[in-house]
């Protein structure tokens, strides 16, 4: 017996004697030593995270544990991690807290699972969890706080059953919205994204409520996911380097500089590099240039993906060993074992090591030990106990009334006084348009199956106005000339019409489209609102800008709502009431016209500097639009000073904002820097400070940006900050003021 196999059996009698012993001292210690008793069966089980419809009675997500298959996954396959589901509080915490005992009951060395979901907009797959605003809904808070608040919520309503892993939040930069994935990013802006994001981490990994339990975020795609060139779902990227680390980089390495715990690999490509199995994307860029340092997980079978969709390898055996070598430490395998033995032949042909296998396995167990699952694996019943549905549906009403944006309104809203309501559209009476994907379902749940308290945008309505004032047609489009004349002769019955149009819900790569305009039913059913002569409300119920832009010249008001959440109904009716006064902005540009999306930093064309016309961009709203029941005057710009002239100091910028109209009302002041001369050229302009605050009638505030020269500088190519001298300008509400840079 070698040295090494008889330190091992030692270590086996006394783990079996005392397993505890084992995992005590320090955790690397810790570590050290429980890999080095490790198979490499088990070893590579720990890689391997299956989906739970393998292990499910009837395969599918309702969580009914098939003991045999599971059994066999922990015991002959030593699976360290499973993911998905989607079933009721009462049924997750039976579930979790019967594999986990089978999983430090009857496997050798007693590791816990950690268990993945995609709670991606509150805890979205357990049936009473609170559903909250997608990401780009709310991005257009512009309030760190409200993704804390998301956060918090979801963190509270997942712990109890033991789920300690969210693949939340996305931190793509949503530049491309032909993206079917726009809305679960935090819209265009790399900064608001970077925000919105650490926010968001901070609070879901440091959670105070649900200790001792302990979370772990994780953030996806990494990258360049998010502007395919031909806007299809897993579709080539192509963006030069420089553009990579100045809009695709900054939320991420914001995430990883706040110590996130876990990345998600990109499912696509990025130019002419499929990224699950990039060596210079997944080690060079992510480990080494920014320090990344915890678990990296692919994207659900994406070393299949190697194979049958960017065709970098032939075999699988081969995209195995060019992930792993790229630098994964666990394949979401879901649903086949090949894996495990893939690596094992390709160890024993010696072409991956065991030291390369030992570094994904440590950093996989260190994950598990600092959410304390050696210590309590197990779901929570003080947790669960104090779950408060009631008060965390507030906290989404609440983040949803702070999200919705009012694009457009001519006189008309508030709705105040008694008027009769003509409610149409595809949202007008569905709640699954108000939580929208990943709620209860990847797809989003079916009307039957979404909570029977939530309300719909008629009954809120109904509740707020009576039911007697507001009439319900049946129109979700109009196609025939026959649906057009009813509507008609129905909707002029009433004062006004609202119409909830958009996208009905579609996830990933279902909502690959060709045209951003909305279907012509839609567009039908406007149209025949407009020739009422009654002024139309158009609520948008949608994942990206979709296009109408004919008819929004017509129409009197615009509400962008996305899919709003559980309390999406009231949080609308508040609005078009007046209980709320809008305060969201937009976080994306809403364009113009369907073949032309340019975000707001794109530099303008030449007509604008020769012939001083915007023929170039236009958009219907642009990206930080949106309107309140009251006014905001921005006044007295101020700087402190006109130079920066070295590299520690900086500049504070201050603005007076006043509240001239007759309601209270939060504003978000967006503060942009634009670098006039640029040895490369510079975007237009950058946002890089953003604040709200609430300003009560008649009030006046001061809001403050201090200008750091980290403000000023900006990537190249390699990713070294290049910060030059020259002119600069600060833009806030219309007002600009010039300053210089001078090391
Ligand atoms: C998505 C990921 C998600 C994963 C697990 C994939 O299809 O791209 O965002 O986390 O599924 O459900």
């Amino acid at each position: 017996m070698t040295k090494n196999k008889c330190l091992n059996l030692c270590l086996f009698v006394l783990l079996v004697i005392s397993p505890k012993c084992l995992y005590a001292g320090a955790p690397s210690t810790r570590i050290d030593s429980l890999v080095s008793v490790m198979t490499l069966d088990e070893k590579l089980g720990q890689m391997t995270q299956m989906c739970f419809s393998t292990i499910t009675l009837d395969g599918s997500k309702s969580l009914d544990l098939n003991v045999e298959n599971f059994r066999d996954a922990i015991q002959r396959y030593h699976v360290g991690s499973f993911l998905s589901g989607s079933d009721n509080y009462e049924k997750w915490f039976a579930f979790i807290t019967a594999i986990q005992k089978l999983a430090v009951e009857e496997t050798r060395l007693k590791i816990p699972l950690i268990i993945g979901i995609d709670h991606v907009h509150g805890a979205n797959y357990i049936n009473e969890g609170t559903i909250f605003p997608h990401n780009l809904m709310l991005a257009c808070s512009f309030n760190s706080a409200m993704a804390q608040n998301v956060a918090r919520v979801t963190a509270i309503e997942t712990a109890p059953v033991g789920l300690s892993w969210n693949f939340a939040p996305v931190l793509d930069v949503g530049k491309n919205p032909y993206w079917p994935r726009l809305y679960e990013t935090f819209g265009e802006d790399p900064y608001l994204c970077a925000t919105m994001g650490k926010a968001y981490i901070q609070a879901y990994e440091n959670c105070p409520e649900i200790a001792p339990a302990k979370l772990s975020a994780c953030a996806k795609h990494f990258i360049g996911y998010s502007d395919p060139k031909y806007g299809y779902d897993r579709s080539p990227s192509e963006i030069p380097m420089q553009a990579l680390w100045e809009y695709f980089v900054p939320p991420f390495k914001t995430a990883f500089d706040g110590g996130v715990k876990t990345v998600m690999i990109n499912s696509g490509e990025l130019n002419g590099e499929a990224v699950h199995g990039s060596k210079f994307l997944l080690d060079t860029l992510l480990r080494q240039r920014l320090g990344f340092k915890g678990v990296a997980v692919t994207d659900i079978k994406d070393i299949e993906r190697l194979v049958m969709m960017h065709h970098t390898n032939e075999t699988q055996k081969e995209g195995t060993f060019r992930a792993i070598d790229a630098g994964i430490d666990m394949y979401m395998a879901c649903n086949a074992y090949d894996f495990i033995r893939y690596v094992k032949e390709l160890m024993a042909e010696r072409r991956l090591s065991e030291q390369r296998i030992d570094a994904s396995v440590k950093r996989i167990l260190q994950l598990k030990f600092d959410l304390g699952l050696f210590d309590n694996p197990y779901p929570s019943r003080e947790l669960l106990s104090k779950v408060n549905k009631e008060k965390n549906q507030d906290i989404s009403q609440l983040v949803a009334e702070e999200s919705i944006v009012l694009l457009k309104n001519e006189n008309l809203l508030p709705l105040l006084g008694t008027k009769k309501i003509a409610l149409a559209g595809i949202g007008a009476n569905s709640k699954k348009m108000m939580n929208g994907p990943w709620s209860y379902d990847w797809m989003g749940a079916s009307e039957e199956l979404q909570p029977a308290t939530m309300k719909t945008l008629y009954t809120a309505m109904a509740n707020e106005f009576g039911a007697k004032h507001v009439n319900l047609l049946s129109a979700e489009g109009i196609n025939t000339d026959k649906e057009r004349r009813k509507f008609i002769c129905q909707a002029k019955k009433s004062d006004l019409i609202v119409l909830a149009v958009g996208e009905k819900p579609y996830s990933e790569f279902m909502g690959n489209i060709n045209d951003l305009t909305l279907d012509q039913d839609q567009l039908n059913l406007m149209d025949a609102a407009i020739e009422t002569g009654k002024p139309v409300v158009i609520v948008l119920m949608e994942g990206r800008p979709r296009l109408f832009t004919q008819q929004a010249s017509k129409v009197s008001a615009i509400l962008f709502a996305g899919y709003p959440g559980t309390r999406g109904a009231e949080a609308i009716t508040n609005i078009l009431s007046g209980k709320v006064n809008p305060s969201g902005k937009l976080a994306f540009t809403y364009p113009f016209s369907a073949g032309h999306v340019i975000p707001y930093y794109y530099k303008p064309s030449e007509f604008n500097i020769y012939w001083r016309e915007d023929k170039t961009q236009k958009n219907l709203f642009p990206f930080g639009h949106g309107l309140s029941y009251t006014q905001f005057e921005y006044t007295d710009l101020q700087l402190s000073d006109t130079l920066i002239n070295n590299s520690s100091q900086t500049i504070t910028a201050t603005v007076k904002v006043k509240n001239i109209g007759s309601v209270d009302g939060q504003e978000a002041v967006l503060w942009y820097i634009s670098d006039e001369i640029g040895t490369i050229t510079r975007p237009n302009k950058l946002l890089k400070h953003a604040e709200k605050a609430l300003i009560p009638v008649g009030e006046q505030k001061t809001f403050t940006f201090t200008i750091r020269p980290q403000d000023l500088a900006y990537p190249d190519k390699n990713g070294v900050q290049i910060l030059e001298n020259g002119k600069f300008k600060v833009s806030v509400g219309g007002l600009v003021k010039e300053f210089n840079f001078k090391k």
